[in-house]
């Protein structure tokens, strides 16, 4: 059944936040009224877990993930965090240790790859839950593909050939996260939640040519309106989908997520303004 009409949901020009990103250091974050999708699942009975890159600010308490209708976080608050150290800069001299669970620090991680420490963590959280008993939704937010580039070793022998020292680095480091979304499928799979399971994979926006990324064909980069900046690549995989092996051409924008899932899930779709 295609979701029913007549939700108009909400461009994200409305949080406020249409300017570049948060700085470690801006007391900025999504406002509070806002209601997020975790929190509508959340009172749909499900059970809410969110690992990896956060990035919405938490400048006080009530912009954790944790207060945004997530039951648990792991991951990091800031962008741009080193994959080893979990070090994050807001200029010369102005860093920190930016890893974190719920609302303390997790410390001692570091030298632990985060693409692999994610999805560890990812897989930890489907070990622990049981589908039976609750619905889970499951926000794995890898840090990478982004800069710094820092691919681990062995992933850069396929791609030694590339002159490019950014775009082999680059395709090393995407070569992670297939393995990760292979890790999480066979995870789905075995822990017996696959077959009820809608997997979307997304990005957020489009690649960086500077630092490795391609948009080719289309004009522009992440940050510009062009195409290339805000035409994302994403895919659906469910064995739930009845019309599946399907190219769709049609537009879906950002903010049809929120509305389809939680329409899937049975939660309320209204706007709360
Ligand atoms: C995927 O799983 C394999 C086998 O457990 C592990 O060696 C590898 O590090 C995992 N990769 C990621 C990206 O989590």
């Amino acid at each position: 059944e295609p979701i029913k009409c007549c939700f108009s949901p909400r461009y994200q020009i409305h949080t406020g936040l249409q300017h570049s990103i948060i700085r470690p250091s801006q007391p900025s974050c999504l406002p509070a009224h806002m209601d997020t999708l975790p929190q509508r699942l959340r009172e749909a009975g499900y059970s809410t877990h969110m690992v990896g890159k956060w990035h919405l600010g938490f400048y006080r308490k009530a912009c954790l993930p944790t207060r945004k209708g997530f039951d648990s976080f792991f991951g990091s608050l800031t962008g741009s965090v080193d994959y080893y150290s979990y070090g994050s800069c807001d200029g010369p001299g102005v860093c920190g240790y930016d890893l974190h669970e719920d609302e303390g620090v997790a410390w001692g991680q570091e030298g632990k790859y985060s693409t692999t420490l994610f999805t560890q963590r990812a897989r930890k959280i489907l070990e622990t839950h049981d589908p039976t008993e609750r619905p889970l939704f499951l926000l794995l937010s890898l840090q990478a593909v982004h800069t710094p580039l820092q691919p681990p070793k062995s992933y850069i022998y396929p791609y030694r050939d590339m002159a490019n020292v950014a775009r082999r680095k680059y395709a090393a480091m995407v070569s992670t996260v297939d393995e990760a979304v292979r890790n999480v499928t066979y995870a789905l799979r075995k822990l017996g939640y696959y077959r009820n399971s809608v997997i979307i994979y997304s990005t957020d926006n489009g690649a960086q040519p500077f630092t490795g990324g391609s948009n080719w064909p289309l004009r522009g980069r992440k940050g510009t309106y062009w195409e290339g900046g805000v035409r994302g690549v994403a895919f659906v995989h469910s064995p739930l989908l009845r019309r599946r092996r399907r190219v769709s051409k049609a537009l879906l924008h950002i903010s049809d997520w929120f509305p389809t899932l939680v329409g899937l899930a049975g939660g309320n779709i209204s706007q709360v303004s």
